[in-house]
């Protein structure tokens, strides 16, 4: 039998094991019959070597045995090394000169027809070489252990776990301490909602998964550590995305005694370290751009700079213009900016540029509309170019420095952020329809001087977290313009308009801290119950301290060049935050929840305003935020009063009765029977005949919701 402790790689095989006698093991990645003779890939974690099973040179046992080999099949043989010859070589296999010729062989387990092909079929195209089918995403999560055996994510997973080696090594000599954070806590603020944890013990209380270690990295840093990292577990219960997941890894770092300057030399020297994981050279120094650069020139503070294109402010040209769009929204304090995209008269036809970009896909970027002029010789053609004086039109030509097969496109709107976002969107969409993102070039940026507090529906919220260091500790909290014109000592690191990192120098100071609760508008109790802990030990010597977190998953993935983040993740959550392989999240037991205290629906609620209603009827009203009228009171008082004695005369009967859902039996009115059919009328086409309108044969209406 095949000696597992004897056991060789079989992707180490070369010319100089010929006559060794060898045990390997793995998976059959492929079979070929070849009358006779039987050849298979024995594939591990190494890579693949040729097994011949040869009546002539195996005993009949074994040649049986073979026989019920099928893909997939966990093996192992013990055989011995022979010369292939010259003209069966693979010279695209690293073990290609040689087979193992197998003497005895084991079957560990066997494997049922597979949803989809494991083997990559390296054999026939060379180990460099993938080939994969087609398969559906789903179908690959819900067997992820096979999706696992495939050479290429295989691959992505040690390569992970090299980069993650490397970051540990390098930060280590740098004289950081890897240090663990609860994963059962209290809710740490990064913008997402929080995945609760029930409390057994304390009913009715909830853990928080962290959205960060954030408070935890402080608190170390007040513990004195002055240098630490982890690659750790977050979580975030948001709107997923390719690049997001509800259950992500950040290598998550903070330094005492530092500034901006040391973040930023720290990290450029770990992440081209990183990169280099996967062969790519990072350029040094990092670019840096102030957030409203940043805005101004590519509207998002996460440009992607590996092309041009940057956005030109054309305002003043049209000041006076007699285009009436353009007019009412300059007087209303509008704005007007445009791109040029170089030579592609060609590609953007008229068509194009007013059916598709004018029409629908620059609306659906959020602006109302989008002007278009393309340059032909020496002057500007557009539907709508009578409208611009030859002024005008000549000194746009001269801000664009544009020239003969250029195009120019224009976005107008009142609102500035309106503005930026559509025409950065649109500037992002060019460029990947007419591809100038030019391919293998990494464009790292740090983006810095966010502003501190930004406006939402609520009021003001702050940009990052709220413990990041604004510019200046003289604001005032009750000055609204103020605050929103404060910048923060925030970065984020962005690579090709994708942001991979981000932090900021801390608020030390527990006075600071607390006016910036204040002008979040949270009370002391507020403070006192999220934060308490946490303020109280800012009062205890905090050291001057500043930190960063990497989105390991999206740094991994941008160096192996995958199409999501799910591709560096052994076992991920699909678009729907569902894990069709273990079909999380599931139903619990009532048992559980009641443990949990979870099905208790007696404690009191803290339903905000509820504890002022103090009647059954102003609570009720309150509840059902239907207003009831002083007359309304008596009558809706004392059928309230029946329901509930009818309810008590109910169970009192009921005795061990299961509750129901109805009381009526419920049946279909519309057809007998449980199976759906088409009825006649519907087969002949009769029953939709006087519809005004039909589509695949349903009745058409018209469209309600786009
Ligand atoms: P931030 O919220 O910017 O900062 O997160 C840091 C980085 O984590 C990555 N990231 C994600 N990756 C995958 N899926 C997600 N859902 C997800 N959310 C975030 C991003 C992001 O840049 N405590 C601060 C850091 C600090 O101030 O030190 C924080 O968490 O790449």
């Amino acid at each position: 039998m095949p000696n597992v402790n004897k056991r060789r790689l079989c992707g180490e095989f070369r010319l100089s094991d010929i006559g060794k006698e060898v045990n390997v093991m793995g998976w059959v990645d492929s079979l070929r019959d070849h009358g006779d003779i039987l050849f298979i890939h024995l594939r591990d974690r190494s890579g693949i070597v040729q097994v011949v099973f040869n009546p002539a040179k195996s005993s009949a046992d074994v040649i049986d045995l073979a026989g019920k080999l099928k893909t997939e099949f966990c093996i192992g043989v013990a055989g011995h090394v022979i010369e292939r010859e010259n003209d069966t070589k693979n010279p695209v296999l690293l073990t290609g000169d040689i087979e193992i010729v197998a003497d005895e062989l084991e079957i560990y387990g066997k494997s049922p027809a597979l949803p989809f092909a494991v083997s990559e079929k390296a054999a026939e195209q060379g180990e460099g070489v993938i080939v994969t089918e087609p398969v559906s995403e789903e179908i690959r999560m819900q067997y992820r252990y096979l999706d696992l055996r495939r050479p290429s994510i295989h691959d992505n997973m040690v390569k992970r776990h090299r980069v993650c080696k490397n970051i540990r090594d390098f930060l280590d000599m740098c004289g950081f301490v890897e240090i663990g954070t609860p994963v059962l806590t209290k809710s740490t603020p990064e913008g997402a909602r929080d995945y609760l944890v029930p409390s057994r013990i304390h009913k009715n209380k909830f853990y928080a998964l962290p959205q960060s270690p954030q408070l935890f990295k402080q608190l170390l840093m007040i513990s004195g550590f002055e240098r630490y990292f982890q690659i750790v577990r977050c979580f975030r219960d948001e709107d997923l995305r390719p690049n997001r997941q509800p259950e992500f890894t950040q290598l998550d770092i903070e330094a005492s005694f530092i500034d901006e300057e040391f973040i930023y030399e720290l990290i450029e020297s770990l992440v081209v370290k990183m990169f280099e994981t996967g062969g790519i050279d990072l350029p040094r120094p990092f670019g840096r751009m102030p957030y409203s650069e940043a805005m101004d020139s590519v509207g998002s503070d996460r440009p992607d700079l590996r092309f041009g294109m940057y956005f030109k402010d054309v305002t003043d040209i049209f000041a006076d213009t007699g285009y009436e769009i353009f007019k009412q929204i300059l007087n209303r304090g509008g704005v007007i900016k445009g791109i040029k995209v170089e030579d592609s008269s060609g590609m953007l036809s008229k068509n194009v540029l007013q059916n598709e970009y004018a029409k629908q896909i620059v609306p659906s970027f959020g602006a109302k509309g989008m002007t278009w002029m393309r340059v032909v010789g020496d002057t500007l053609q557009s539907n709508i170019i009578q409208f611009f004086s030859e002024e005008e039109q000549a000194a746009a030509l001269k801000r664009f420095s544009a020239k003969d097969g250029d195009v120019i496109l224009l976005i107008a709107d009142m609102s500035h952020k309106t503005v930026a976002s559509a025409l950065g969107q649109l500037r992002l969409h060019i460029a990947e329809r007419l591809g100038l993102i030019p391919d293998g070039i990494f464009s790292p940026v740090w983006v810095t001087g966010f502003p501190l507090f930004e406006e939402t529906d609520e009021g003001i919220s702050s940009t990052h977290h709220p413990f990041t260091a604004p510019e200046r500790k003289d604001f005032n909290p009750q000055d609204r313009e103020e605050l929103l014109s404060l910048r923060s000592r925030a970065y984020d690191l962005v690579i090709n308009g994708e942001e991979l990192g981000g932090g900021s120098i801390r608020i030390n100071d527990s006075e600071l801290q607390h006016r910036i609760f204040e002008t979040l508008g949270l009370s002391e109790a507020d403070v006192e119950e999220k934060f308490g802990f946490f303020v109280k030990a800012l009062q205890y010597g905090a050291p001057p301290h500043g930190g960063i977190a990497l989105g390991l998953d999206r740094v991994v993935s941008m160096i192996l060049g995958t199409s999501s983040i799910r591709e560096v993740i052994a076992f991920p959550k699909n678009r729907n935050a569902y894990c069709p392989l273990t079909d999380a999240p599931s139903q619990i037991a009532d048992k559980q929840l009641d443990e949990l205290g979870l099905l208790d629906f007696s404690r009191p609620r803290n339903i905000p305003g509820m504890h002022e209603e103090k009647e059954l009827m102003d609570s009720l009203s309150w509840l059902s935020r239907i207003g009831i009228k002083d007359e309304e009171n008596n009558l809706i008082e004392s059928a309230l009063d029946d329901a509930i004695r009818l309810g008590s005369v109910m169970k009192k009967h009921a005795g061990d009765e299961e509750p129901a859902f109805s009381t009526v039996k419920i049946e279909n009115r519309y057809r007998n029977g449980d199976t759906a059919r088409v009825c006649d009328l519907a087969k002949s086409g009769d029953l939709l005949k006087n519809a005004p309108s039909i589509k695949g044969g349903f009745f058409k209406v018209a469209n309600i919701i786009e």
